[in-house]
């Protein structure tokens, strides 16, 4: 028992997630994504040596963006145990926040180690997520006419009162006719399908359904979030080209497999942490108010399904004092 995440993990977490939207924050809309990702990444890293855990960095964010990033295999934590996976996904929304656009977060995920999926290379998966009252009705290779009338029925209510929220890419077209067709509703998201998966489980979001081809790290980071949240996500590689299907014929990815939440993360021992950077949804945004700054986060624990809401207000002079942002 000693080695495995006990509770207090999930509230240290929020200090490394707080740390990195600030950072994140502070470069709001001024049109530098990789600046906002820097600053984040540099927040995330400090903070996260300061966690009583010994974390590998299994899914780290970067490949396929070439953005700074907290590599895969990086060792994080103070070296302690319990022994851990992490997913970090600094700012999920980089581009919002160079923008100035609702909805990033910067999150952070922990599980036994051993048990989150690493795809190497294939960064993209197919994505289908639902909240709790429609867990276990969906299914990734069926029509999504059919995914949309089991939310529907699952949630008492008609499928043109469905919302399903997608990420606005070409490659997601296909889901937006499909869903225009059977009647439903569409949420178009520029960014963020982490915050998407999270939404479909949040009672008052007005999400019900999530569709798309998003990528693979905040796939695995969401699971972990979606455990606590007794929702449900399932997944399919998605390789973009043929040197992507031979890199998982060489290293026996099956592309016709469907992930499903366990394959996500093999564990319900699973702690997530998200820190809004710009307001959305979920979360509000970093506030800067001279001498304090506040931010509003939300914890979870998968073992035990809490979710909490943390509002703090941080003291901008401590915070460059003892280094936990530049
Ligand atoms: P980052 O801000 O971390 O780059 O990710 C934003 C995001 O929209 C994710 O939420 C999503 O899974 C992924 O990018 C989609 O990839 P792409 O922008 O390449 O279509």
């Amino acid at each position: 028992m000693a080695d495995r995440p006990d509770r207090n993990l999930a509230l240290e977490l929020v200090r490394v997630t707080e740390s990195a939207a600030i950072a994140a924050a502070r470069w709001q809309g001024r049109g530098d994504k990789h600046a906002v990702d820097q600053a984040a990444v540099d927040a995330m890293r400090k903070m996260l040596a300061t966690v009583d855990m010994d974390g590998i960095v299994v899914i780290g964010e970067g490949e396929k963006d070439e953005a700074p990033m907290l590599y895969n295999g990086e060792r994080v934590g103070n070296g302690t145990p319990p022994v851990v996976d992490v997913a970090v996904d600094p700012v999920d929304g980089t581009r919002l926040t160079a923008r100035g656009m609702p909805g990033a977060l910067a999150v952070l995920a922990v599980a036994e180690r051993g048990s989150m999926y690493a795809p190497g290379s294939l960064v993209y998966m197919d994505k289908i997520a639902v909240g709790e009252a429609a867990a276990g009705r969906i299914d990734i290779e069926a029509p999504v006419a059919h995914n949309l009338a089991q939310v529907a029925k699952a949630k008492g209510k008609d499928v043109s009162e469905v919302t399903a929220v997608i990420l606005d890419r070409p490659r997601n077209e296909p889901y937006v006719r499909a869903v225009r067709e059977a009647g439903a509703r569409i949420a178009l998201i520029g960014d963020g399908d982490i915050s998407g998966v999270i939404s479909t489980a949040k009672e008052d979001s007005g999400i019900d359904i999530l569709f798309g081809i998003g990528g693979s790290p905040e796939a695995v980071t969401a699971a972990c979030a979606m455990v606590a949240l007794r929702g449900e996500l399932q997944c399919k590689l998605w390789p973009r080209d043929e040197s992507e299907r031979a890199f998982a014929l060489d290293h026996g990815l099956d592309l016709d497999q469907v992930l499903t939440m366990s394959d996500l993360v093999g564990t319900t021992n699973t702690f997530f942490a998200a820190t809004g950077v710009t307001s959305g949804a979920l979360l509000t945004g970093v506030r800067f108010g001279g001498a304090r700054v506040r931010t509003h986060s939300v914890v979870m624990r998968g073992s035990s399904g809490t979710i909490r809401f943390v509002e703090s207000i941080h003291r901008d002079d401590w915070l460059h004092e003892v280094g936990a942002i530049d």
